[in-house]
């Protein structure tokens, strides 16, 4: 199976190295990234046939049978779209797109090519969340009554990186993983979304017109409630938890690493350097690349992948209806937003 990644940043390269070395009859045919030092860090560690600056020559030379697409958000659609015509296989990274008029092209497009498409919510693959789903799943808990996520990454991002003009912004970044949380977890969709948001620890988002810390309540289509946190600037680490609590208990998922195991625990900044691998690979490795294994997976043998384009509509539409609810102080139906579409 020959595939192609296009990006090569922190992601890209993982999931270079990660199908490089998958085995399973997977090659790594491919890559590209416009910037010449990613390339390099890439074709000097590993064996691929075919390093482009240009996305499109990946669909003009010799057939690819996928491609894992990793560049900044604001590329995804047109490179999904590119892929989908060209008719190779997607794992796309989140947000597909940056507004719900561009996603919902997006998958028209991807439909009518009958390209397969699996979206990056790799925390789905990862072992205390399946469990958690299986649990509640199973009824351990009752009926499901209260979605409680927190996410917080530890340092302000580049302005390169978060501009909501190429990453979606807060919402559309990095709650989206929250939200696909939300309605997997409570097998019910969100109707309706209030938010709060400010921009209280990284200043040079504030430039760019975004915000760095937000809560934001769910109400979901059974009747359920939620809350989102999410944060860039832990400072302490990365910090990923998820609880539901339900009629009959509670289940939650953490970081073994921070969360508190009872009683009061302080966690302050690290003394520690971090070893250079960004902090969200350290946490959910396994889960990056289970994730990809189920990609290949459903093409080897012909399934559609579980999480897929209704699922990337539907988180976006959450993180659409969050951003737009802190900033007009309202609280959103997603009814209104989608006939709005944007
Ligand atoms: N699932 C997760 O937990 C998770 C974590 C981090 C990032 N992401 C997502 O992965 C994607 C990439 O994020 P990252 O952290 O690797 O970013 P990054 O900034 O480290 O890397 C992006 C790379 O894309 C390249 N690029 C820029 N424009 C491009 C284009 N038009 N075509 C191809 N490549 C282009 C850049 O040169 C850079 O090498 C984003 O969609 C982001 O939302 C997901």
């Amino acid at each position: 199976m020959q595939i192609g990644v296009i990006g090569l940043g922190r992601m890209g390269s993982f999931y270079a190295q990660t199908l490089a070395h998958l085995g399973r009859n997977v090659q790594l045919a491919a890559v590209s990234d416009p910037d010449p030092r990613a390339r390099e860090n890439v074709a000097s560690r590993l064996s691929v046939p075919r390093v482009l600056a240009d996305y499109e020559a990946m669909f003009q030379g010799p057939r690819l049978d996928a491609v894992v697409i990793a560049s900044p958000a604001s590329a995804h659609a047109d490179q999904v779209v590119a892929a989908a015509r060209a008719g190779v296989a997607i794992l796309c990274e989140k947000p597909l797109a940056l507004t719900l008029e561009q996603t919902r092209a997006v998958l028209t497009i991807v439909q009518q090519a009958s390209a397969t498409l699996q979206v990056g919510f790799m925390r789905r693959f990862d072992t205390g969340y399946r469990q958690a789903k299986q649990l509640i799943d199973a009824g351990r808990i009752g009926r499901p009554t209260i979605f409680k996520a927190i996410g917080r990454d530890p340092t302000c991002p580049s302005i390169e990186y978060a501009h909501p003009a190429r990453s979606g912004g807060l919402m559309a970044d990095m709650a989206i993983h929250d939200f696909d949380l939300a309605r997997w977890l409570m097998s019910s969709e969100v109707e309706r979304v209030t938010a709060e948001g400010a921009n209280l620890a990284c200043e040079a988002l504030a430039s760019v017109g975004d915000i760095d810390n937000a809560v934001i309540n769910l109400r979901f289509a059974n009747g359920a409630i939620g809350n989102v946190e999410v944060s860039r600037n832990a400072r302490y680490g990365y910090d990923v938890r998820t609880e539901v609590l339900g009629s009959e208990g509670a289940v939650s998922v953490g970081d073994p690493a921070v969360a508190a195991e009872g009683g009061a625990r302080m966690l302050a900044r690290p003394t520690l350097q971090p070893n250079g691998i960004p902090f969200f690979i350290r946490r959910f490795e396994a889960a990056y690349a289970a994730q990809i294994e189920d990609f290949i997976d459903c093409l080897e043998h012909g399934r559609q992948p579980a999480i897929g384009g209704v699922d990337a509509l539907a988180a976006f539409e959450i993180a659409r209806a969050a951003t737009i609810s802190w900033q007009t102080r309202n609280p959103v139906a997603l009814s209104e937003l989608r006939a709005a579409n944007v």
